[in-house]
């Protein structure tokens, strides 16, 4: 109850205050506006018919809400990266058509009724699947997030890139139907494993680089998906169409794509997907491995450089993401100063695990300058750290598993800058 009131009487002082900001406004009314006088001409002529576009596109205006490449990241689009435009969505689910793309030898095309699974390894039977005989088995849907681990890579030595697509941007979130490998698993049998609990999987997708990871085998048969849908529809080309693995949680570089091969193990691989990549050095020569989770992060989306405060004082609405490895987001903390002090965002829904999730901060701005920060709690109550906590622990070596605390300068004039706060 108290708390409706409050929220009435920030909302009232709110508006109060975006009404006296708005001196254009009140001019406005004074003369008059040909876009409520005149008869536009959107309003004078029939508008498009609905066959025009069967398979729809956004309107020419959000032309803008595209993936985008770091020329000097991208040295050519075989082995690329491009990034998910974070800083212009809401919600939560990445729309496949600006869903960020890693590949390690380019997207390839695998037809249908070309496509085989097979499963092999220490199985009673091995066997090869079709893409029909994938689609008669129980089948699940779930959201999870797929962040690449070199996500906020480039940011470990200082602020680098200007924009929170192009530091946060190697991540989506989507929901995925497939069968859970652990029904695939059943089907070949895992009596002749024997004790599974040091035994693995290696997957192997059908592209020439083949990105063979090696996924302990209480992973593979707790949550890890065969999917061959995401968001409702058929998964992109370059999202592994017809069919590429999930593994809620975990670092994108083993979400194989176009999965080929399944063999069953008494060890891992070692591939160079986990020995000579996907490892951090740290400060005394020594690598990390094994390092599958991603750590809980978060980022405020806008305002961020490439999502300025247009329109002056008064009522401003802070958003971000958030998201854990480990299970679900808690809690959100925005700063304004640098860390300083902190308030409790509100969570557009309570946290899902392995998912994305939205927050906003319903503020006034006064107009001055801020040091925008978004701090997230996760479920084991793991809270993300800053910069110089994470450099601490991990040196200035890494590329990988940045999840440090982002900062954006936001200026008097609403713009805003990729910076550090010591
Ligand atoms: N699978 C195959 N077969 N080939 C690849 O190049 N790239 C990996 C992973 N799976 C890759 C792959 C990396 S590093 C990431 S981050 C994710 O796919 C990216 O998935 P996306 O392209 O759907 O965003
Ligand atoms: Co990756």
């Amino acid at each position: 109850m108290t708390k409706k009131t409050s929220r009435r009487a920030f909302l009232a002082k709110g508006l109060a205050a975006g009404a006296a900001a708005g001196t254009a406004n009140s001019a406005a009314a004074a003369t008059p506006d040909p876009l409520i006088t005149e008869v536009q001409p959107w309003a004078s002529g029939l508008g498009d018919g609905v066959d025009e576009t069967p398979y729809g596109l956004p309107i020419q205006f959000e032309g803008d809400v595209i993936r985008r490449n770091v020329e000097w990241l991208t040295a050519d689009t075989i082995s690329s990266i491009n990034f998910t435009p974070i800083h212009a969505l809401d919600g939560t689910i990445t729309p496949q058509g600006c869903a960020f793309e890693r590949h390690h030898s380019g997207a390839i095309e695998l037809k249908k009724e070309d496509y085989r699974l097979m499963i092999n390894g220490l199985v009673d039977r091995p066997l090869v699947f079709s893409y029909a005989d994938l689609e008669r088995f129980p089948r699940e849907n779930h959201v999870y997030f797929c962040e690449c681990a070199a996500n906020t890579g480039m940011e470990w030595a200082g602020a680098q890139l200007n924009g929170a697509q192009f530091t946060h941007g190697m991540i989506h979130n989507m929901e995925y139907t497939g069968v859970s490998l652990r029904t695939i698993l059943e089907e070949a049998g895992l009596t002749a494993a024997g004790d599974l609990k040091d035994k693995w999987v290696y997957v192997e997708g059908a592209d020439a680089s083949s990105n063979g990871r090696s996924i302990p085998m209480e992973k593979a048969l707790d949550d890890v998906l065969v999917a061959f849908k995401a968001n409702g529809e058929a998964l992109r080309k370059e999202h592994g169409y017809p069919v590429r693995l999930v593994v809620p949680g975990w670092e994108g570089n083993m979400w194989v794509k176009w999965i080929r091969r399944i063999e069953v193990m008494d060890g891992p691989v070692e591939s160079r997907e986990e020995t000579s990549k996907y490892t951090d050095v740290l400060a005394d020569g020594i690598a990390r491995k094994w390092t599958w989770e991603m750590d809980a992060k978060s980022v405020v989306t806008s305002p961020s450089p490439q999502s300025p405060i247009t329109h002056g004082k008064g009522p401003l609405v802070i958003t971000g993401l958030a998201w854990s490895g480990r299970g679900a987001v808690k809690r959100v903390d925005v700063s304004k100063d640098g860390g300083k002090t902190w308030e409790t965002a509100r969570l557009a829904k309570p946290g899902e695990k392995m998912a994305m999730t939205r927050f906003y901060l319903d503020t006034n701005w006064d107009g001055s300058e801020m040091l925008l920060q978004s701090r997230v709690m996760d479920e084991t109550g793991y809270v993300q750290p800053t910069k110089a906590q994470l450099r601490e622990v991990r040196g200035l070596n890494s590329i990988y598993h940045n999840n440090c605390i982002q900062t954006w300068l936001v200026r008097t004039n609403g713009e805003a800058e990729n910076v550090e706060v010591s």
